[in-house]
């Protein structure tokens, strides 16, 4: 068990760096999610255990509901296995396209949400058209990055004129970053002032706790014991289980807050 201390956090983050967290792990997930027969909104929530969910995914539809015209294309970006894409897309009937760098979470979305697209692309370079979602999602992907500034050209890029963008994660909890490992938390100020410098609205500043529910935390923990059952002997597991404790040790010592942030970009021409 983790003490939370930074020695700690730093032992967690170099182990993380020593193999893809989200590449193999993710593969055994799918293969929990079969074994023990998850579906539905249980599937969901085991994949995609994210900070304040599902929360902070309720906030994203209010924004989808009042954003005036239809959203008829989503691109979840670092989707990881899927569970923030496939929960959008059943409470809207959009089309989602899963943009995810690690193989073996683009597998296993695939496989459990048949629905997705899914293709390879990061958040610097999606891969997709100019102008082409209706709704950009960053989940748990914007504090895994040191520069916000390519993602955010990235995202503007392909978010269609009056497109929305929610970006769900955990936040510091106060006014300056928490830089630790491989993650960057930002402040909600620092990401809502960079998105204002760049032409987008701020429409709904959510904080949450930094753990999700606990129907949602229940449904993660009984995927992580049998992976730990399955897979504790694979030099992979060693890593992935320190991410967590790294994570872990930041919501017991109260650094970070959850939450998410929903913004849009104006068209020229609609400004008030
Ligand atoms: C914490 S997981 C979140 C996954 C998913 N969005 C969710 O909420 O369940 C972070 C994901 O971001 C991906 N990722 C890491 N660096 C990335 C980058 N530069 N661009 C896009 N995705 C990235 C990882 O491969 C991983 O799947």
């Amino acid at each position: 068990m983790s003490t939370g201390s930074s020695t700690d956090a730093a032992d967690a983050a170099d182990a993380a760096d020593a193999a893809d967290v989200f590449d193999e792990p993710a593969r055994w997930r799918a293969q929990a999610a079969r074994a023990l027969d998850l579906r539905d909104d249980e599937l969901i929530a085991a994949m995609s255990p994210g900070p304040a969910c599902p929360a902070a995914l309720e906030s994203v539809l209010t924004a989808v509901r009042s954003a005036g015209r239809p959203v008829e294309l989503v691109v979840d970006v670092g989707a990881g296995v899927g569970g923030v894409g496939e929960w959008i897309r059943r409470r809207t009937g959009a089309a989602v396209v899963a943009v995810e760098p690690a193989a073996g979470a683009r597998d296993a979305a695939s496989a459990l949400f048949p629905a997705l697209s899914v293709r390879p692309g990061t958040a610097e370079s999606t891969g997709l058209p100019d102008d082409s979602a209706d709704l950009v999602v960053l989940s748990g992907v914007l504090s895994l990055i040191d520069d916000a500034g390519d993602v955010l050209r990235e995202t503007r890029r392909i978010v269609r004129p009056d497109g929305l963008l929610a970006i769900a994660d955990l936040f510091a909890a106060g006014a300056s970053s928490v830089v630790s490992g491989p993650n960057v938390f930002r402040s909600f100020e620092q990401v809502t002032s960079s998105l204002a410098v760049r032409g987008w609205t701020i429409l709904d500043v959510g904080c949450g706790a930094p753990a999700p529910s606990s129907r949602w935390a229940a449904a993660a923990t009984r995927v992580a014991d049998w992976v730990g059952r399955a897979h504790r002997d694979h030099p992979a597991f060693d890593a992935w289980l320190a991410d967590q404790r790294h994570l872990r040790s930041h919501v017991e010592s109260g650094d970070v807050v959850g939450g998410c942030i929903v913004a849009r970009h104006l068209a020229m021409g609609t400004l008030p």
